[in-house]
C-alpha cells in the first residue's frame, strides 16, 4: 500500500484515487470510488490493464521473463521439488516441513480413489467422447457425490474439498483416457508417487502391468509443476468469478475446466502438435511462417499476454522434452526437428522479434507428452490436472479475502435505445 494517488478529472469533477503497490510488479490506480464519485465506469474489455485481486500466490513479470510462486523460481521448484511439495506450497504458503509433508502426502493418497458409483458416469458418454469433454461434465458430477465438503464458509471443508480434486483429479483423467481407449479402468495405487500412480492408471493394462521409468515418471512431474499455477489467466478468473457467487469448489473447477479447454489457452499444446504435423519437415518451414505473417494462421505454441520475454517455463519445458525424447529413443523425431528450427527461425524473424512472441511452455509440451504416450486429445486433460491446485489454491485465497464480493463487470451499452414493441403481423 502507499501514500500516493492518482488525479482523475471528468465532467467537471475531480476524483483523488488511491495508488496501490505490491512486493513487485506495476503500481495500481484503485477505481473502485470511481463510478460513486464520478458517475462513469472504465473500458477494459479483456482485462489488458485490470487487476482483479490481490493475491499472495503466484508473481509473473513477463518483460524479464520470470515465474515465482510464494517467491519461489519456477526453474528451482522444476528441478528440486516435486508436484505435491508445489501444491502443499501453493496452498499453504510455505514449503513443508517433513512432518508436515507427510502428513499432507497422506490426505492426498487417502482421496484417490472415486466413489464406485461414479464410474457410471462415465458409461453415458459416446465412444468418441472428447477426453475434455468427460472431465467438465465429471468434475462438475463431484459436487453431486462429496456433500460434506461443499460448505464454502467452513475452512475444513474447504480444505478437504482440495484435497479431495487434488488427489481425485489424476483418477478422472486417467478414467477419461482408459474410456477414449476402450481399455478398462485401473484403479489407484496408495504405494506409489502421484506421478507414477497417474501413469500407471493410464498405462497398464490387465494383461500386462505398466513398468515404472524414472526419467519419464520425473518428466511427468515436472510437467505438472510447470503448469500448477499462472496467477489471473483466464481459467483461474473463470474460477474466481464462478467462485465469488458461493458456488461449491467442484463446479468452479469444472468451470475452469471449460475455460481452459479452448486454442488459446490449455487446447494450445494440442494445437500446436497439429501445427507441427502439418508443416512436416524442416524445408516447408519457410512456407509456413510466410502464412503466419499473411495473418493465414498463427504459430502456436507463441506469444503470450504477459510474458514479452522467453516463458521462463518454456525453458525447462525445452530440457525435459529432450530428456523424455532420448529416454524413449526419438531423439530424431522429425516434429522435435521442425520445432527447434522453427523456433530459431521466429526467433531471428523481425515479424515475431518486433511483437516479442517467444516460445510459450505450450511450445515443445506437446512433443514430450507424446513421446511420453499420451495422444493429443489428452493434452489439456494433464494441464487441467495440474492447474486444479492453482485454481482450488486460487478460489480459496479469494473466499478468504474479506474484500472480495461476487464478480460482476459492467458494460459499455452500444444497442438499440428504447423502442415500443410491434406484434409479428406487424413487422
Ligand atoms: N502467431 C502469430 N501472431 C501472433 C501470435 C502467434 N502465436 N500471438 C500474437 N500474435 C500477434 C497478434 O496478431 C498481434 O499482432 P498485431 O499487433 O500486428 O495485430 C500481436 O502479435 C500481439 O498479440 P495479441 O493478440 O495482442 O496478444 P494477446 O495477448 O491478445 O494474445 C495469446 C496472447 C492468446 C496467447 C496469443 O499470443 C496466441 O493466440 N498464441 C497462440 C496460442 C498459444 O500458444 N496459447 C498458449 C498461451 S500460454 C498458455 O495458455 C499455457
Amino acid at each position: 500500500m502507499s501514500d500516493d494517488t492518482a488525479k482523475f478529472e471528468i465532467n467537471g469533477k475531480t476524483v483523488i484515487l488511491p495508488v496501490l503497490k505490491g512486493t513487485d510488479g506495476p503500481d495500481v490506480v484503485d477505481i473502485r470510488k470511481l463510478y460513486a464519485e464520478a458517475d462513469v465506469f472504465t473500458y477494459d474489455p479483456s482485462f489488458t490493464s485490470t487487476a482483479s485481486c490481490e493475491s499472495k500466490i503466484t508473481f509473473i513479470d513477463g518483460d524479464k521473463g520470470v515465474l515465482l510462486h510464494r517467491g519461489y523460481p519456477i526453474a528451482e521448484l522444476a528441478e528440486q521439488s516435486s508436484f505435491l511439495e508445489v501444491c502443499y506450497l501453493l496452498l499453504h504458503g510455505e514449503l513443508p516441513t517433513a512432518p508436515q509433508f507427510a502428513q499432507f502426502e497422506q490426505n492426498i493418497i487417502y482421496h484417490t480413489m472415486l466413489h464406485e458409483q461414479f464410474d457410471r458416469f462415465f458409461q453415458g458418454f459416446r465412444r468418441d467422447a472428447h477426453p475434455m469433454a468427460i472431465m467438465t461434465g465429471a468434475v462438475g458430477a463431484l459436487s453431486a457425490f462429496y456433500h460434506d465438503s461443499t460448505n464454502v464458509n467452513d475452512p475444513e471443508q474447504r480444505m478437504i474439498s482440495a484435497h479431495r480434486m487434488i488427489a481425485k483429479m489424476p483418477t478422472i483423467a486417467a478414467r477419461a483416457f482408459k474410456y477414449f481407449r476402450g481399455q478398462p479402468f485401473v484403479y489407484p495405487r496408495n504405494d506409489l508417487s502421484y506421478a507414477e500412480n497417474f501413469l500407471r492408471m493410464c498405462f497398464s493394462v490387465p494383461a500386462e502391468d505398466w513398468k515404472p521409468n524414472p526419467v519419464l515418471t520425473n518428466a511427468m512431474d515436472r510437467i505438472f509443476i510447470l503448469h500448477a499455477d499462472h496467477e489471473q489467466n483466464a481459467s483461474t478468473s473463470t474460477v474466481r468469478l464462478a467462485g465469488s457467487s458461493g458456488a461449491n469448489p467442484f463446479a468452479c473447477i469444472a468451470a475452469g475446466i471449460a475455460s481452459l479447454w479452448g486454442p488459446k489457452h490449455g487446447g494450445a499444446n494440442e494445437e500446436c502438435l497439429n501445427m507441427l504435423a502439418e508443416i512436416g519437415t524442416v524445408d516447408r518451414i519457410p512456407e509456413f511462417v510466410q502464412g503466419v505473417k499473411d495473418r493465414r494462421y498463427m504459430l502456436m505454441g507463441f506469444g503470450h499476454r504477459v510474458y514479452k520475454n522467453y516463458d521462463p517455463r518454456a525453458t525447462v519445458m525445452q530440457k525435459t522434452c529432450h530428456e523424455v525424447l532420448k529416454e524413449v529413443g526419438a531423439e530424431n523425431d522429425p516434429l522435435l526437428q521442425v520445432a527447434i528450427e522453427l523456433e530459431k527461425v521466429a526467433l531471428s524473424d523481425p515479424f515475431f522479434i518486433d511483437r516479442k512472441l517467444y516460445p510459450n511452455v505450450d511450445f515443445y509440451s506437446g512433443i514430450t507428452l507424446r513421446a511420453l504416450g499420451f495422444p493429443a486429445e489428452m493434452f489439456t486433460v494433464l494441464f487441467a490436472l495440474a492447474r486444479t491446485v492453482g485454481w482450488i489454491a486460487q478460489w480459496k485465497e479469494m473466499i478468504e479475502d474479506p474484500s472480495q464480493k461476487i464478480g460482476r463487470p459492467r458494460q459499455i451499452y452500444t444497442g438499440e435505445g428504447p423502442r415500443t414493441y410491434a406484434t409479428i403481423d406487424k413487422r
